[in-house]
Formats: C-alpha cells, structure tokens, sequence
C-alpha cells in the first residue's frame, strides 16, 4: 500500500469538486429529520453540504481535520446564504478518532468515516451514535469490503471496511429510513477502482 489515510493531502479534492452540488445523502438526511434543527458535518471537507444545510435553516458544526477545509466552508456558506452566516455555522479543526461530537439533530458523514482507521473506529462510532438526539437522524457512508482500497495491492493503509452484516450492526437500535448498497467501477482522485459503498440513513 502506497497511500496512507492518515497522511492524505486532501486539498485537490477540494479544488477538483469546487462548486460541486451537495450530496444527495445530505439532501435525504435532511428530508428524514421532523424539522432543521442543529446538524453535525463530519469530515464536512469543501463543506457544499454544510451549506446547503445552513441554506435550508439548519445551525452547522462543521468538523474536520484538515485545516485548509474552513476558509472553504466559511466561502461556500457566504455564498449559498448571500451573507456571513454568523453564529450559525461553528468549524472545528479535529481528528474524528478523538473529536468531541455534540449532540444534534442530524448527524452527517459524507465520505469521511473509512478514513478513520480500525483500531479508533468502534470508539468514534460510540461517539457519535450518542451524538444523535432523540428523533434525530444518522446520514453516513460507509465503504465495503469489496473496495478497491480494502485490498492490499490497490488499497490505502488506515482506512476502515464494512461488510454488509457489520453495517446492519452498527445500526441495530434505530430505524432504518435507507441502506443504499452501491457496487461500480468508475474514477478517483488516485485513478480508476472499484467501488463498494454503504449510503445509510437512519433516526435516533
Ligand atoms: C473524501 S473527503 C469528503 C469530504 C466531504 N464530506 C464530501 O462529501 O465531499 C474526506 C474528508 O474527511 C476528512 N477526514 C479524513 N480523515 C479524517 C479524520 N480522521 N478526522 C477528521 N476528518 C477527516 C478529510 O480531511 C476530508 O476533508
């Protein structure tokens, strides 16, 4: 293995996905929750759905652990809303196997949960399970087994895979509003492979 998630440089991503739409897991988060509240963007990156959710009545905190994300997230949320969204948007540079989570209404993960490795996983997903308020939603990706960067010839050190019975388990206890089990070869910022993704929505 060649690449390590702890030592990613993300910022390419970022300019490669500049004025990209938000997410549809964010959308459909957004749509299972009883009313915009306070919402948690983990590993919010870019943070397009940071400001889709400050642009559709939500209060953000927006983490992640690379720092070079926020003046993006302040830019992208000024330019969604037309002005400062003040103290509706919080950031916070963190690493997720440590970050504090508080609590909110929806609890997002786009893309970033596999990049914490294994042996920090269990605990940051304790964290953030405790994180969902009552009624509130849980919007998470999560990457399968069968990943290109699960593999030890194609694949990126530290990162953390799910079969489809352990994604069920880290769920038990809500409800389930949608599990999305994608599997497609297609591009990535470290060229082609071969995808294997879990899009999960679940309420508290
Ligand atoms: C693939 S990008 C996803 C960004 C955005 N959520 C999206 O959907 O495009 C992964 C993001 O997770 C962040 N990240 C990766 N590992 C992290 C960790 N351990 N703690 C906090 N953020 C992390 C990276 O800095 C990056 O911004």
């Amino acid at each position: 293995m060649e690449r390590d998630a702890a030592t990613t440089d993300w910022t390419t991503y970022y300019t490669r996905g500049q004025g990209r739409p938000a997410r549809d897991l964010v959308i459909h988060g957004a749509a299972a929750a009883p009313a915009p509240g306070h919402a948690v963007d983990l590993g919010c990156g870019d943070g397009a759905e940071t400001a889709w959710l400050l642009a559709n009545g939500w209060r953000v905190t927006a983490v992640d652990r690379t720092p070079e994300a926020m003046p993006l997230v302040h830019a992208n949320a000024a330019t969604a809303l037309g002005e400062d969204p003040g103290a509706r948007l919080t950031t916070v540079v963190a690493d997720l196997a440590q970050a504090r989570v508080p609590e909110a209404d929806l609890v997002l993960a786009s893309a970033s949960l596999p990049f914490v490795p294994e042996h920090e996983f269990e605990s940051m997903w304790l964290r953030i399970r405790a994180a969902v308020a009552d009624g509130g939603v849980l919007a998470v990706n999560l990457f399968g087994v069968n990943d290109s960067w699960a593999h030890p010839e194609t694949g990126i050190a530290n990162m953390t895979f799910h079969d489809r019975a352990a994604v069920e388990a880290l769920f038990e206890g809500l409800e389930i509003v949608e599990l999305t089990e994608v599997e497609h070869d297609g591009p990535s910022g470290a060229g082609p492979k071969h995808w294997h993704r879990f899009d999960v929505i679940a309420r508290g």
